[in-house]
């Protein structure tokens, strides 16, 4: 495991786990895309192009939720020890799974995941609004909390958390750090980049010029693919190889795509990583320019079927259930992880994954009973709901079938099926 990960390339991710899928998944091809590339929840969702064409006119596009910049950040509630004594609370339920414990990143979860969840006691934050080198404000990292870090494992926390647990659990990550309580390190926000100028020929020209004045050519590439001569050899300050973004994916970033999101990355740096800050190198007018042309790279993505899982065929036939089950996914476990039904009844599963796994979401499937009942790529906000006969009694195992395989990368992610064969008036769910 530690093998592969070390290995494997963070672009290269999904492709490698998905050869892991068994072979009676693949069909889950499309809808695993789909869940991928489509839902309105994941950061950026409406500047990111998901459809032929959009991407290249994604600067222009108006996105309904909100992105990094633009995330409203309800007010701060006092700093009072009860509120860092809550966070802790927040932080062992949702995020001591990743995150560890003590905040060191090497959470129970973390060995499967790519890139790694965020050490705290090392204090490098990737979305600033603040210069290359300062710590994030606190409502940065309010920020980041609430949208997750896009197409990464980091889920966006604004669906479960309230906003209350969401300032407690910031409160708490911060004390894994004495950085934060120096007050020579008081962040400042340096996001106020000026009007952009607008989108012109020679606009874009000029940013043209400037992707090889500053540099970015060396790392992103002459075509934008992230292969420049430096490339290969990039490491974040975990010491795993880092990829530089690939332009031609507009999905593929982390924290928005829009011209505001690219500026703000590129001024602020991505703390950690190799990508510099260029605060200090370009003019604000200069920034928008090359945000421009970083967005002329963009190539369109091939739209997926839209298809709700794979059993749907079935369920239209099926007709109102008998047994309505809702099942969460918790820090890579089943909730409840054993399921009590009876043999002839209709059962309606709507499955709820509490974080986005590897960043596709998890999946539900149960051994022999997979034609029927199956879901793939459900995310944070978006459950997904799928319909079966209990046709067959007996005892089924149930497991993720979103990229990972039952024992192999998700040791704890299953349960048991019971269907039992006695008829019986009322079903149970334990
Ligand atoms: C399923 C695993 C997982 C869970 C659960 C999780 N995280 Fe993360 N988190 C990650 C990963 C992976 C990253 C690194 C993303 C990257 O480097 O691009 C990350 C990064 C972060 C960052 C750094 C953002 C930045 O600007 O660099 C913060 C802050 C954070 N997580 C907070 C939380 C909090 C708070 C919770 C619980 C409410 C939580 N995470 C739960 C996986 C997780
Ligand atoms: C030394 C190598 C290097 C140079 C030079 C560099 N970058 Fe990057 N850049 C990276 C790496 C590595 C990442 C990916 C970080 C990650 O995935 O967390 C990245 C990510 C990005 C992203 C994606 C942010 C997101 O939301 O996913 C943008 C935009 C970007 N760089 C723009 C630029 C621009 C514009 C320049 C030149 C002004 C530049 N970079 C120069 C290495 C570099």
């Amino acid at each position: 495991m530690q093998n592969m990960r070390n290995k494997t390339k963070t672009n290269d991710h999904r492709a490698a786990r998905l050869t892991m899928v068994p072979a009676a998944l693949i069909l889950a091809g499309a809808v695993f895309l789909n869940g991928c590339g489509q839902k309105d929840q994941r950061l950026d969702a409406g500047k990111t192009g998901t459809s032929p064409g959009s991407a290249a006119h994604a600067g222009a596009t108006v996105s309904s939720s909100p992105t990094l910049s633009d995330f409203p950040i309800p007010p701060k509630p006092a700093e009072t020890p009860d509120l860092v004594a809550h966070g802790k609370e927040v932080y062992a339920q949702n995020c001591a799974s990743c995150h560890g414990e003590k905040g060191n990143g090497h959470g129970i979860c973390s060995a499967f995941l790519l890139p790694p969840p965020r050490d705290f006691t090392a204090a490098h934050y990737k979305f600033r609004s603040t210069a290359l080198g300062q710590l994030p404000t606190d409502e940065d990292l309010f920020r980041v909390v609430s949208l997750g870090v896009h197409g990464t494992p980091m889920p966006p926390w604004k669906w479960l958390l309230s906003d209350s647990d969401r300032w407690a659990v910031v409160e708490y990550i911060k004390t894994f750090s004495p950085r934060f309580a120096e007050s020579n390190q008081k962040p400042v926000s340096i996001t106020d980049f000026g009007t952009p100028p607008p989108r012109t020929e020679a606009a874009i020209a000029a940013g043209k010029t400037l992707y090889t004045k500053a540099g970015c050519i060396t790392c992103h590439g002459e075509q934008g693919l992230g292969n420049g001569p430096s490339a290969a050899t990039l490491m974040d300050a975990t010491g795993h190889h880092i990829s530089p973004r690939d332009f031609s994916k507009p999905a593929s970033f982390k924290a928005g795509y829009s011209a505001t999101e690219i500026v703000r990355t590129f001024m602020t740096g991505l703390d950690g990583t190799p990508m510099p800050g260029f605060a200090n190198i370009i003019s604000n007018e200069d920034a928008w320019k090359l945000a421009y042309y970083v967005q002329t790279f963009a190539r369109p993505t091939v739209t997926p079927i839209n298809r709700a899982s794979q059993g749907f065929a079935h369920q239209e036939q099926l007709g109102p259930a008998d047994v309505h089950i809702k099942l969460l996914e918790r820090a890579w476990k089943y909730v409840p992880n054993e399921i009590h039904v009876q043999k002839g009844q209709t059962v309606e599963i709507t499955f709820q994954p509490t974080d986005n796994g590897l960043g596709a979401g998890h999946g539900f499937a149960i051994s022999s009973y997979d034609e029927v009942a199956f879901i793939n790529g459900a995310l944070v906000g978006a459950p997904k709901t799928v319909k079966f006969r209990a046709d067959h009694a007996g005892k089924f195992t149930f497991y993720c079938a979103t990229q990972c395989s039952t024992d192999k990368l998700h040791p704890l992610m299953n349960g048991t099926l019971f269907v039992d064969d006695a008829p019986a008036k009322t079903a149970s769910v334990q």
